[in-house]
């Protein structure tokens, strides 16, 4: 009788805990067309840049050859507005058929034989946000067409469906996912419309049965888009940074490095933000034509490092003075990495100072040796008590890392 109490709690349990796909033990990372390349669908007068097979064939060919893919990028998404408007006669989704000529599957191919990953989008409700079909009564039929068509990773957004219903749809996609035993990254919409509606998340729930989820509005080309995002993660800290962990992540949206909204400096600050706040690293960008600084941030591998450290801590602002923001993140065996962050934009760099032990590393260490990631050099030796001081550029940033060994 105990052991067949034992059981029932464990398939309990085991049930509650259902997104243990094993997947997404760091931040995933890739490229995704939405925040660069929106909904055009005119391939007849902009073949280049709409959404269909040649583009994420082409952004393909670049991850794999112009060092994304060493660096750790992975996933190639589709974002919205890639299928048919009507379902086939058996139910199912399919791509554009002009658009999409070679199908779904096939572009999956192509992407694997790079050694890449497809990541495709939907939306648990009536329609997606772009006004295709969406996902609502036919969960098991699209999970099981993205298994079959070997897709990765699923974007499951939240257009045209009742926020409150999501507690249970979203897990009920969760299962769909499982029962096709095809391992897929589930990323989640689900919070930020429950956020949008004044509701509270259930981030202990969300974190069972998603890998990623998005908490806060789109993001836009814009430094005051970025800033945006950042001061809401500020605010809501303590709920986000308990959420997060190997395996399930917050999603604070796309990097927009690359594109025409922010000055170098920016570029920094977001790679630097989204790196301590162990975000997921999507690029929206246009690999084919990027320009070789955008590019050098993105592929930096220290910084990279400290977004995909193991532990997968949360950042936590330890200092707000003087418009500088100061963000620390543990790091695994006792390392950290800090990012100054320059809110100020009275046009000189602006020199802060502060005491290693106020940065937040742990006091019982008594010193650090700091490196410049952005800069990749050693800074030197420094006590707790040592005080250090960041030059940072207005709306930039000066990261370090900071080892004990
Ligand atoms: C929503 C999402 C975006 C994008 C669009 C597509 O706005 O938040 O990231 O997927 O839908 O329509």
């Amino acid at each position: 009788m105990k052991l067949l109490l034992a059981l029932i709690l464990l398939l309990g349990i085991q049930n509650v805990n259902c997104m243990n796909n094993g997947l997404a033990r760091t931040p995933p990372m890739g490229w995704m067309d939405w925040e660069r390349f929106r909904c055009n669908v005119d391939c007849g007068n902009d073949p280049l840049n709409c959404i269909g097979e040649k583009l994420f064939q082409q952004i393909a060919d670049h991850m794999a050859k112009d060092g994304y893919k060493d660096a750790g990028y992975e996933y190639v998404c589709i974002d919205d507005c890639w299928m048919s408007m009507e379902r086939d006669a058996n139910g199912k989704l399919y791509g554009n058929s002009t658009r999409f000529p070679s199908g779904i599957k096939a572009l999956a191919d192509y992407v694997h034989a790079k050694g890449l990953k497809l990541g495709i989008y939907e939306d648990y409700g009536t329609h997606t946000c772009g006004g295709y079909p969406g996902s609502l009564d036919h969960l098991e039929v699209d999970a099981q067409t993205f298994a079959d068509w070997g897709v990765d990773y699923l974007k499951f957004d939240g257009c045209y469906a009742s926020p409150s219903k999501m507690d249970k749809g979203y897990p009920q996609m969760t299962q769909a996912l499982n029962s096709t035993g095809r391992p897929i990254v589930f990323s989640c919409s689900w919070p930020d419309y429950q956020r949008a509606q004044g509701m509270k998340p259930n981030y202990t729930l969300i974190g069972e049965n998603c890998n990623l989820w998005r908490n806060y509005a789109d993001i836009q080309d814009s430094w005051g888009s970025v800033t945006g995002i950042i001061d809401y993660y500020a605010k809501e800290h303590d709920t986000l940074a308990a959420a997060q962990g190997p395996g399930q992540w917050n999603d604070p949206d796309m990097l927009i490095i690359g594109d025409y909204g922010l000055s170098f400096d920016q570029s920094k600050a977001q790679m630097a933000m989204w790196a301590v706040f162990a975000a997921p690293l999507m690029m929206s960008n246009d690999l084919r034509t990027i320009k070789a600084d955008a590019k050098e941030i993105l592929l930096n591998k220290e910084v990279i490092a400290v977004n995909q450290d193991p532990l997968g801590k949360w950042e936590k602002r330890v200092i707000q003075k003087n418009k500088v923001e100061v963000w620390t993140k543990e790091l695994y065996n006792k390392n950290y990495a800090t990012v100054f962050l320059n809110r100020r934009t009275d046009g000189m760099p602006y020199s802060f100072s502060i005491t290693l032990a106020d940065m937040g590393y742990d006091t019982a260490l008594d010193h650090y040796s700091l490196r410049d990631v952005f800069y990749h050099k050693p800074l030197g030796y420094y006590g707790i008590n040592d005080t250090f001081t960041a030059t940072i550029n207005p709306s930039g940033v000066v990261m370090v890392t900071a080892s004990s060994n």
